[in-house]
């Protein structure tokens, strides 16, 4: 029984149209939000399913019949960093599905586009904020994969819950189109602005801020206040700001209350 699932686990893992869901939160959240979960382990079922009846109890039937438990030492070689809470699953990507809903119009929620992101961590938390504003999505170019494992568990495995693709910035925005809003501190004060629904939301990387290629074309250079002295602000952090923005005069398709 064990062999089996670590084989199957393993060729799972082999396919590049897989993503590893690091943690109870990220399967939670991938199921919520219609992932197609191929596999998941746990190191105790009983924890896991302590956990699900606490945290998910809408999907803790769901979950019973997924997990499948492994010793601890078998699942530490599958995952080299086991999550806290014990639990990993393989899903499948969504990127495909995720450029078609950003190229979609009229589009009634910005996506936010992060030029060559570095930080698995930033990339992640964008995700999140994203997932909890109910924008449309986000675009990153550059080498980092948005889809890779350290993201997908930075954003708690809410890639599901809003589009997340690469895209080559050569193809913007011809690709996903908008009026594109560039954030830098050297733009005009965000607050004298409304954000349109449709807008594409640029930031730069956390190292050199935005590319030179984005800068030109950008249609509106955007800064978020902040005083003198201070250089920048973290990546993530823009990004709540302007998606916090766009919020308050957002139309029906913003996050709304809870
Ligand atoms: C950590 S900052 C980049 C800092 C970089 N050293 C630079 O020179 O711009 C990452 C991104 O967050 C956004 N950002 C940070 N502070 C901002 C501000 N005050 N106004 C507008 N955007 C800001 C920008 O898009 C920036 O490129």
């Amino acid at each position: 029984m064990t062999g089996d699932v670590v084989r199957q686990w393993r060729a799972a893992a082999a396919d590049d149209g897989a993503v590893l869901l690091d943690g109870f939160h990220a399967l939670k959240h991938a199921l919520r939000f219609g992932a197609r979960v191929r596999i998941a382990a746990t190191a105790s079922r009983t924890d896991a399913l302590v956990l699900a009846r606490e945290l998910a109890p809408d999907l803790a039937a769901r979950l019973d019949a997924l997990l499948v438990e492994l010793p601890d030492r078998q699942l530490r070689e599958l995952v080299p960093r086991r999550h806290p809470t014990g639990v990993a699953a393989l899903a499948d990507r969504a990127d495909a599905a995720a450029v078609r809903a950003a190229r979609r119009a009229p589009r009634t929620a910005p996506v936010v586009v992060l030029d060559n992101p570095r930080n698995l961590g930033n990339v992640g938390a964008v995700v999140r904020l994203a997932a909890g504003m109910a924008a449309t999505g986000v675009v990153t170019t550059g080498d980092t994969d948005p889809w890779h494992p350290g993201a997908v568990r930075g954003a708690a495995g809410l890639h599901y819950a809003t589009a997340v693709a690469r895209l080559p910035l050569d193809g913007l925005p011809a690709a996903v189109p908008g009026p594109l809003y560039a954030l830098d501190p050297d733009g005009e004060d965000l607050r004298t602005l409304r954000l349109p629904d449709d807008a594409l939301l640029a930031f730069g990387s956390e190292r050199h801020g935005i590319s030179p290629a984005l800068r030109a074309r950008a249609d509106r250079l955007v800064s978020l206040p902040m005083r003198p002295l201070v250089s920048s602000y973290n990546l993530a952090t823009s990004v709540a700001m302007a998606l916090y923005h766009w919020s308050r005069d957002a139309g029906r398709a913003g996050p709304g209350p809870r």
